[in-house]
Order: structure tokens, then sequence, then C-alpha cells
């Protein structure tokens, strides 16, 4: 394997070191005199192998954390605040004002995505315009939620007023894969629902928030969005020993989650919306196109080296098609271009992650010292930010590959006779996110079919698995997730049902045609918003 070309482009050269040396809290972009985290990429500037400098950020401690949370306490103020009790269009024009900010910072924040997480150029553009899309989007979901809303109903003699509203203070963490997407797949629509927030960025892709900071500090009020800098222990674990969270908003794997769970002193009280680890099988059946399925299960096994919860991590190929599966699939593996994110068709980069080459390693030799081999003549090269990805065969159970999510570039194949030895797999598996399914024949497809959706929660037929169209429920089962997200979907999970009721008598209901006439209530409208 050659290593990536260490010529930079202009545009993506780090001239400038960018040190985060505020933080957001109560509207003020507060600033840090203390401990600093050097933030680096794996990505070399220079021909001998260096990782390289991007920047710092402030390591802020539990006072600081303290800081964030009574910011948001006081901006919900028991649901008395500003921003719960806005009218939805004024919240609505807040999100406007930050979208079209963060519009202006799209090369900056594409920029740090390559340098950071090391997504290749064409999917960190698609990161940074998907996220804009979902906030339109969420913006449009909302103003149907609020029209649906905008009407009384009337059962038994009793008027409601049904409409959904905020929870309290949220706890936003996200991932290092989609620093800027998922996370903001939990944060948008935590806001226009009138939620307040604690966003702590991911520890690695963290940089590429700063380019925004200024964007929330001015889109929204005081206290509403707060986001802190360091260690997750240090900073969410007061957070949620305070009591004070109402949604514990996470992207990431479920040791974390349970962790902080468990540290809320009132269980009851906290929702949890999670997304969460998944090892997402393929199942090619013998009459499956084979073409088609090596080509998705290229991208599904490694769009982004492999580094997505919807990454299809184990591969169950029929024993009378696996040998040609087997020699198409690791030929086209082979054939992926490795380079650094701003090369013309790099498909596989530098892992962010600088232990994440050894711990591949260790899978891959695990699996040979159990009788696997490696089919594809890169699979398992090394340079110092990188491994190539290998395709090992025969997997059996009782290598680790087998169990454990790889989340990065190797592909553990296994080849079955019985479709009874995948389903029975999946079932007994601790994840339940999503399959695919490839095949052709409906007699064997039908029944297949009604058994999986109940093992995952998306059965992708003839095609890799993933999370968009956003507007598509996303979420799993067992270890995979808690909640479900969508466009719309979001908006549900971080908001409850509450309604006025009033009985239909003449008292009542000339009050309620006052407080219609008056609409000097944000919450009893009938108006459409358009
Ligand atoms: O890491 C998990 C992401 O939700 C995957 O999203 O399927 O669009 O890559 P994606």
């Amino acid at each position: 394997m050659s290593k990536a070309k260490v010529e930079i482009p202009n545009d993506y050269k780090i001239t400038d070191l960018l040190h985060q040396s505020t933080y957001l809290v109560d509207g003020e972009l507060k600033q840090w005199s203390g401990d600093t985290t050097e933030v680096y990429s794996t990505i070399s500037s220079t021909e001998t192998y260096k990782p390289t400098l991007l920047g710092t950020i402030p390591t802020l401690g539990e006072t600081e954390a303290m800081e964030a949370l009574k910011s948001a306490e006081k901006a919900y103020d028991k649901g008395q605040g500003l921003w719960p009790t806005m009218k939805v269009e004024d919240r609505i024009a807040c999100m406007e004002t930050f979208v079209e900010q963060m519009k202006t910072k799209r090369d900056e924040v594409v920029k740090l995505l390559m340098w950071e997480i090391g997504k290749n150029l064409p999917d960190s553009e698609k990161e940074f315009d998907r996220t804009v899309d979902y906030i339109y989007d969420t913006i449009e979901a909302y103003k149907q939620l609020d029209r649906d809303s905008a009407k009384f109903e009337k059962h038994a003699g009793v008027y409601a007023h049904i409409r959904r509203g905020p929870l309290g203070v949220i706890l936003c963490l996200g991932p290092y894969n989609y620093p800027l997407n998922e996370t903001f797949a939990l944060l948008i629509p935590a806001l226009i629902m009138g939620n307040t927030t604690i966003f702590k960025p991911a520890k690695i892709g963290v940089l590429l928030i700063s380019p925004l900071l200024e964007a929330f500090q001015n889109s929204f009020p005081k206290g509403v969005v707060n986001i802190v800098y360091g260690r997750g222990r240090v900073l969410a674990t007061p957070i949620m020993k305070s009591g004070k969270v109402d949604v514990l908003a996470l992207i990431g794997n479920s040791k974390s989650a349970n962790a902080l769970q468990a540290q809320h002193p009132k269980g009851n009280r906290l929702r949890m919306v999670l997304g969460l680890e998944a090892k997402n099988p393929a199942i090619v059946l013998p009459d499956a196109d084979l073409d088609l399925a090596v080509e998705e299960c290229i991208s599904g096994t490694l769009s982004f080296n492999g580094q997505r919860c919807t990454a299809l991590k184990v591969l169950y190929v029929h024993e009378s098609i696996v040998e040609e599966f087997n020699r198409r699939f690791a030929y086209k593996v082979d054939q992926l271009k490795f380079g650094n994110p701003w090369e013309n068709g790099a498909k596989l980069t530098p892992l962010p992650e600088v232990d994440k080459p050894a711990y591949i390693q260790e899978l891959i030799d695990d699996a040979k010292d159990k009788g696997a081999s490696i089919l594809n003549k890169k699979g398992g090269e090394t340079t110092e930010n990188f491994i190539f990805p290998a395709v090992l065969f025969p997997v059996t159970k009782d290598m680790r590959v087998f169990k454990e999510e790889q989340f990065g570039p190797v592909i553990p194949v296994v080849s079955f006779s019985d479709i009874e030895e995948p389903l029975d797999d999946m079932a007994e598996s601790d994840y339940g996110q999503q399959v695919s399914l490839f095949g052709k024949n409906v007699t064997t497809l039908s029944p297949l079919i009604d058994t999986l959706v109940n093992l995952v929660c998306r059965v992708n037929l003839n095609s890799s698995c993933q999370r968009g169209p956003d507007v598509y429920p996303f979420t799993g089962r067992k270890d995979s997730a808690v909640g479900t997200l969508s466009v719309t979907d979001a908006l549900r999970s971080f908001s409850i049902r509450t309604f006025v009721a009033s009985k239909d008598n003449d008292y009542n209901n000339a009050i309620l045609n006052e407080l219609l006439d008056e609409k000097a209530s944000n919450f009893i409208s009938t108006d459409y918003i358009l």
C-alpha cells in the first residue's frame, strides 16, 4: 500500500493553529485561561510521519460544568423561561438565524472535518450540507406539527388543546464519526422544541464546532445553548449527579450511556435518546445478484473506513456462492484508493484514533490464530495512521472479530448453509439496528423479511445499511438504541404532550374565545404558521 501523499492543496493547509480559548455559557463566550488540551490530527504534513497539531481546547473542570448546568437551568427556569414559553414562530426565527450564519462557515468546518476525523472531501461536504438540510427539514416538520396542533378536540364534553411541550435541560453528547451531523441531529430538535442544552463536543472532531460558536451565541437567547470543552467524565459526571438533567441525548456506546444514566439520582425522571453500537450483518442468498451485492457490501463495510454505526460489520454469504463472492469482493477491496481526505478519489483515509490500527491488527491476529485467512493482497498492510482493510475468511463464532464492533477497516466473512444460522446469531446478538438482505426469490425472501423486521429495525433489500434519508425512522433494538430519531420522530423524542382541557360550558367557552381573540397565550392558538 502506498502512503498518502503529503502535498496539501493551499486551501487545506494548516497555516494558523486554532486556539479555542472560550466556551459558551449564559450567552457569553467566556475567556479561559486555565489548562488546555492540544488537538492533533493523525494526518502528517511532512514526509517523515508526524501527527499535525491543529490547535487547543480548554480543559474545563467541574466548576465550569456546573456553571453550564446553572445557565441551562436558568434559561429553562422550570418551564417559565423565555425560550420554553416563546411563540413557535419566534423559536423558528432563531433557528433560521442560526442556519443562515452556519452556512457561511461551510469551508472552515469542512476543512476541519477532514483534518480532525480524516473524512474525505466529498463526505465532509456531504456531512455539512446534510446537516443544513436537516435543520431546514426540522423547521418545516415543526411548522407542520404546530399546524396539526392548532385546534381543539372534544370528547365526553371536554375540550382539549393538545400540543407538544419541552422537557427541560438536555445534556447532548455526540460521536467522532459524525461530529457535526449526528450531534446536530440531537441538538437541533432538542432546541426547537423549547429545551435548553449543554453540549460537549466529541473528543475527536471538536475544533470544527469553533466556527459555529458565535452563530450559537447570536441566534439563541442566553443560556439556551451552552458549549463546554474537556473530558466527558469530568464534565458529564457532576452534571448527571446533580439530578437536574431531564434528557440524556447521546450517540456513542452503551457503556458510557449506562454509566451516565446510573449517575442520575432519579432514574425515573431521566429520558434517554440514544444511538448506540451495532453489528449490522449482510446476508447474501444463493440467488443474489453478486455484482450488486459486492458493490453494496464494499460501500456498506468501508464507507468512512467502516467507522459508521450503520456499517456492515459481518458478511454472511451462502456456501454455494461464497468462493465467487470472496474472489470478487477481495479484488474490489484492493482497488480502493487510500489517501489523505482531499486527494481525488480517496475512499480510504487515515484513521483518527491513534490506537485503532493496533486494535484492528489484534482482531486480525486473533482470527488468523483461530483459522481465518486474509483473502486480499493488501489486507493488513499498515502505515502510521492506517491499516488496509483485511477480508477475513472463514470467520467463526469464537473469533473476536465476529463479536466485537470493529468500527474500522476489517471485514469478517462467514459462510452459512442454513438460513437459520445467521438468524440465530442475530437473535443472540446484543445488537439490533439493521440488516442488508441480498436475494431475489420472493418465496425465500418473504418469511425471512417477516422474521428480520422483528430482529432489527430496518431491513435493506439489496442495498447496504444507512441512516438516511433522514425522514425515515432511525432506531435499533437491544443495545443499539433508545428512542427513535428522524426529522419528525426527533421532535417527539425531545418533547412531551401537554394540554389545556376545559369542560364545554358557556363560562369556559367564553374564556377560551377571549384567549384566542386576544392572542395573549403562546400555547393556546389556532393560528397557522405557513
Ligand atoms: O454512525 C452512524 C450514523 O448514523 C450512520 O449514518 O448511515 O448516514 O452513514 P449513515
